[in-house]
Parts: C-alpha cells; structure tokens; sequence
C-alpha cells in the first residue's frame, strides 16, 4: 500500500509528474477546501446545495425508514443535514473521511443538532478497502456521494470505484452529484478564483507535505495552473515551477523545470447521459436526476 511519501517520491521522479489530489486534504487543506465552496465563481457547492434543498423530502422519502446512511468523503457535513432533516427514523449515519480530527470535529457539531442520530465515523480513505458498519437489520444502505468528487478520478476508476460502491450499497441506492460540461469560461472562473483560494488550496499539497513529511522547497516557486481541457471534459490543476525548482524529500533531491509541472488534480465533468451510462456500466439503474435551471450541476438516484 503506497503512503504519501511514496506518491510523492514517484510524482518528483516523474515520468508523469502526477500525484492524487486527496493529498490536498489535511486540517488546512479542507479547511481551504471550505473557503472555495463559498466562492462566487465556484457554483458546484451551492447549485447542489440548492437542488438538495429542493429535492430532500422526495429524496427522503425514497430511502426509506430505517437507512443507513454512508457518506463518502465527508467533509464538513453540511449537505448530508438537509437529508437527515427528512429522515426523522433514520438507523444511522456513517461518514467516511481521510482527514480524521476534520471529520470528529464535524460528526461533533453534527451530534449537537441531532441528539438522537446513530453517528459511527470512519477514518479511512474510501477509494480503497474500508471496514463500514454491519448493514441495518430493516433498512437499506443509502450511499452519498456529492459534489462531484466522483470528477476526480478518470472515467476508468470511476467505473471501478462505482462497481465498489454497487456491491456495499447492494439492494439501496446511491445519491450521487455530478458537475456537468459547460461553457469553459464559466469552468476556467470557477478554478481560477479572484481571492487566490484556489491556489492556495493547490499549493497546500507541498504545504502538507513539508509538515508531514519535511519536504524541502521554495514555496513562491510555484504558479497555481488550472485549465479545462475540452477534448477530455476535465479541469487540470497543476504546479507549475518558475523555472528549475530544486526539492529535498527524505534525503532524495529532485529538480522540476517548467516542463515538469506537478499535475495535481483532474475534475472531470459529465453529460446527464454520458454519467447515466457509466452507472449502468457499473451495475446501477439510474432511476432520477435532476438538474439546476442553468444545466450546470445533476443529482442522480442509482438505485444499486
Ligand atoms: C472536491 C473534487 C469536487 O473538482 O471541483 C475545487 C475540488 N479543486 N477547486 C472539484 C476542487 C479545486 C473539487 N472536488
């Protein structure tokens, strides 16, 4: 199982130059993470926000009494109340998150507005093998998954990760958000934020590992780099070296030139269609979706 030293070694070592953008998340990066969602350019957090808002009783209504809940990629937790605000009866609510004292603090604050909800958190990274509690005796798995994380990976490990979550979720459902293609300026503004939190957030990445892991670099060496790339629907963020940038990482030095732009993210985006026949690939039937007034974001029902 490879750690974040590990990645890191074989992003600075190239050929690729590519590292999983999850290393962006510990207290300060979702912290940053946070500040983006409330950004004027960023419209995913909120165009979802809003069809939650919109869609929670009918969505409610559809898990059923009893469900179990299963958040992957927690965060915050501030969308999974609208939901829970319409499941009065629910059995429990199991969020799964990598950066652990982010994840306590929030299942914390979320105790206090419901007293009476089962909360058991999970401290692991979801795209591997994690242990969840034992399913509900009488209700259904409800897999969430909003904001588009699911952007994240490519088209492949999003099959592979969706098949994964069709087998934990068997006989339930998974609520799902997908952000979909879309004028490129609109992308561009929403990765490329005025304020600079964006890139601040992608800097974070080697600001992370120089606490974790005592990485040695320049920090005004890198530009935050974000573009949409049309032919794969997808945002890249990148860092990118004002010329040669010299890094130490556990007493192995390596140099990036301008060419050898750390590629930290990819955020791909969807058509209705074009996410609806990746689910059934994966073995799901989508059975709803619904989308904002200005096509920008889709909420999907998958029934596993
Ligand atoms: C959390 C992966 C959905 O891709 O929009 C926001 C992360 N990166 N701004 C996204 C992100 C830069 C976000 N996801």
């Amino acid at each position: 199982m490879s750690s974040f030293a590990d990645d890191l070694h074989a992003a600075l070592a190239g050929p690729d130059h590519s590292i999983s953008p999850k290393y962006f998340y510990d207290a300060k990066g979702s912290g940053l993470f946070e500040q983006i969602c409330d950004l004027p350019e960023y419209y995913p957090t909120r165009t979802e926000l809003g069809l939650l808002k919109r869609h929670a009783a009918e969505l409610a209504g559809r898990m059923g009494p009893q469900a179990q809940l299963i958040e992957y990629g927690a965060g915050a937790l501030v969308k999974v109340r609208l939901l829970l605000e319409h499941l009065p009866d629910s059995h429990s609510f199991v969020p799964v998150d990598i950066s652990g004292p982010h994840l306590l603090g929030a299942c914390e604050a979320l105790q206090r507005d419901f007293p009476t909800l089962r909360i058991t958190p999970v401290v692991a990274d979801f795209t591997r093998a994690h242990r969840l509690p034992t399913a509900p005796a009488h209700g259904r798995r409800i897999g969430f998954f909003p904001g588009s994380s699911i952007g994240n990976f490519t088209p492949d490990e999003a099959l592979r990760f969706l098949r994964l979550l069709r087998e934990e979720l068997n006989g339930g459902a998974l609520v799902i958000g997908a952000d979909l293609i879309k004028e490129p300026a609109v992308l561009h503004a929403a990765y490329n934020d005025a304020a600079g939190i964006t890139a601040r957030f992608n800097l974070n990445l080697l600001h992370h590992a120089q606490r974790e892991l005592g990485l040695e670099f320049n920090a005004q060496g890198f530009d935050h780099y974000a573009f949409y790339e049309p032919r794969q629907h997808r945002i890249e963020m990148h860092l990118l070296p004002r010329g040669v940038q010299e890094l130490q990482l556990q007493g192995r030095r390596y140099q990036l030139s301008p060419g050898q732009s750390l590629h930290t993210e990819n955020s791909y985006k969807y058509s209705v269609e074009g996410f609806q026949a990746l689910a059934r690939e994966a073995g799901f039937k989508p059975d709803g979706c619904w989308t904002d007034d200005q096509h920008w974001f889709s909420l999907h029902w998958l029934t596993a």
